[in-house]
Parts: C-alpha cells; sequence; structure tokens
C-alpha cells in the first residue's frame, strides 16, 4: 500500500494508471466505508481512499476539534484489505493557498442539513473537486447515509461537465438500525441505546405516508413532537422526493425521508427512501 501524503506524489503515483475508483472519507472508519471501498474493488484493481478531516465542512470548531482521528488504526485497516493507494494530506497541504474562490450550489443545499450547518455543502463541494481534480477518477464511490451530500455530488459532476460516474451505496447500519457513522462513538452508553429511536422514527413515519391516514406535515409534525419528547433535539424530519429533495408534488411514488437530530451533543443523521405504490 502506498501512503501519500502531498499532492505532488499523489499525481505522480496515478498519472500511468487509468479506471480509478476513489472513495474519499474523513477517517475513522467503520463498515460503511469498508462497504464502499468492496463496491470499488468489484470495478477495478485502482481503488484509492482518502483521509482527510476537511475544516472547511465544519461550521463548529467545536465539532472540528472533537471528530475522531484514527489515522494509524484507519491505514492498518486498509493495508489489511489491499488497498493500494492512500492519500491522507496535512491540513496545510490540502489547504496550502487561501480559498478566495467560492462555489454557488443549487438552492437545496441551502435546505434540510444545509439550514442547519450554514457553509457545510460548501465546504464539502469546494473539497471533493479539489480531490477529483488531484485523483481524476473514472468513478468515485458515495454513501445514501448522506443522501443529500451524494445528491449534491451528482450535480457537481453534471453541471460542472466532470467525467465521473458517480456510484451510491446504500446505508450500512448496526443490527439494531443505527446507521453506521464515526460520529456514533461520541454517543455515551446510555444515548447509544437510545440512538436507533431516529430510524425507528423514519420507519413509523414511512409506514404512515404509505397508509396515507395523514398529510405528509402531520406526519412530520407528530414524530418531531415524539422525538423531542424522548430527549432528542429535531433539526428536521422531512419527506421529500427522491429525485429532486423538493417537498413531494401530488401523488409522486419515490420518496424519501431525511432526518437530522442531536442526542447530547452528537447530531445524528439518517434516511429511508421508498415507494408508496409499487
Ligand atoms: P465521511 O463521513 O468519512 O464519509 C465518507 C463516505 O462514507 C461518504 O460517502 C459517506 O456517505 C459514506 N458513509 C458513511 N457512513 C456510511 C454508512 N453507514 N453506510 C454507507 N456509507 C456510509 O462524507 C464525508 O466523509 C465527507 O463529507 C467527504 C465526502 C469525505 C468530503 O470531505
Amino acid at each position: 500500500m502506498q501512503t501519500i501524503h502531498t499532492k505532488y506524489e499523489l499525481i505522480n503515483a496515478l498519472k500511468p494508471l487509468t479506471n480509478i475508483a476513489f472513495v474519499p472519507t474523513m477517517g475513522n472508519l467503520h463498515e460503511g466505508h469498508l462497504t464502499l471501498i468492496q463496491e470499488a474493488f468489484k470495478k477495478t484493481e485502482y481503488v484509492v481512499v482518502s483521509i482527510f478531516i476537511n475544516p472547511l465542512q465544519f461550521n463548529s470548531t467545536e465539532d472540528f476539534k472533537r471528530y475522531p482521528r484514527t489515522l494509524e488504526e484507519d491505514l492498518s485497516i486498509l493495508k489489511k484489505i489491499g488497498v493500494p493507494f492512500v492519500f491522507a494530506p496535512s491540513e496545510s497541504e490540502m489547504l496550502d493557498s487561501l480559498q478566495t474562490f467560492a462555489m454557488h450550489l443549487p438552492q437545496i443545499a441551502y435546505d434540510l442539513c444545509g439550514k442547519f450547518r450554514p457553509g457545510h455543502f460548501e465546504g464539502v463541494a469546494i473539497m471533493v473537486y479539489k480531490l477529483f481534480n488531484l485523483v481524476q477518477p473514472e468513478m468515485a464511490f458515495f454513501g445514501k447515509k448522506d443522501f443529500q451530500q451524494l445528491f449534491l455530488i451528482k450535480a457537481l459532476v453534471k453541471q460542472l461537465d466532470l467525467p465521473i460516474n458517480i456510484i451510491g451505496i446504500d446505508t450500512v447500519r448496526h443490527d439494531d438500525g443505527l446507521a453506521r457513522s464515526s460520529r456514533n462513538s461520541l454517543l455515551n452508553v446510555e444515548y447509544r441505546k437510545k440512538a436507533p429511536q431516529l430510524f425507528q422514527t423514519l420507519n413509523s413515519m414511512k409506514e404512515k405516508a404509505i397508509k396515507k391516514s395523514l398529510s405528509f406535515d402531520e406526519i412530520e409534525a407528530f414524530a418531531t413532537q415524539s422525538l423531542n419528547a424522548s430527549g432528542w433535539i429535531v433539526d428536521y424530519l422531512s419527506i421529500r422526493s427522491s429525485q429532486s429533495l423538493a417537498s413531494p408534488v401530488h401523488d409522486e411514488n419515490q420518496l424519501v425521508i431525511l432526518g437530522a437530530a442531536t442526542l447530547g451533543s452528537v447530531r445524528l443523521i439518517d434516511n429511508i427512501e421508498f415507494c408508496i405504490h409499487d
């Protein structure tokens, strides 16, 4: 495994290769990340994994500071599973010049998570764009767990004509339903037990939406109230079109319910996709 720390070395190492699959991460690797990497290996032997905790996408310094950093463990996992190239730049390497270019994102980037984390998706978009330029992959793998992120990355490659195939991978969960996340390790024992409630709530919203006994607004309001009552602080629980992320139009069939809520001081996100009828 080649562990590369500079942009110059990365460009040189990848120059002779074609058919590169790229898996960008912020490290603290778990089964979710590893599934993305396994899927990448199904397409090519040239898998590039990046590990970079991107300061541009954190809207709180506190959150950035306590984000789990486990580079040594991550590298040993990646070595064991035979990843040929890992790009793990320092902050000064990746952000060596002032990022004064700004990206204006589609309106949906300022809704859902974007509404509660101002600047987050601009930070993600700029970093992913920089990484795409350095790696120049044929394809890149992203998790559906970050549904809005995946949606925006697809829009980015489409609108900027980047010749990269973006592949979305289903959310990997713990046995109790909690979506795997680097942030789960920040939960204390009591909150870890409670955490599957978010996925349970999304599932019960889905059942109600299919039954059509309540309006989507009522379903969202009821679910928000009940999670708040059980000790969460809900940012949003929202039923959207899975194609556009807009509010569903009348009789729209392909839906996604997205949720973000905080337990203690740990903000978790999750979503489920479904169809109203087959
Ligand atoms: P990070 O949170 O480390 O996630 C890296 C990739 O793993 C993302 O595409 C994310 O959606 C995916 N992932 C995380 N948990 C998952 C799960 N339980 N199941 C399936 N996939 C999962 O997302 C980021 O980093 C950053 O925003 C990044 C894209 C690297 C840009 O900085």
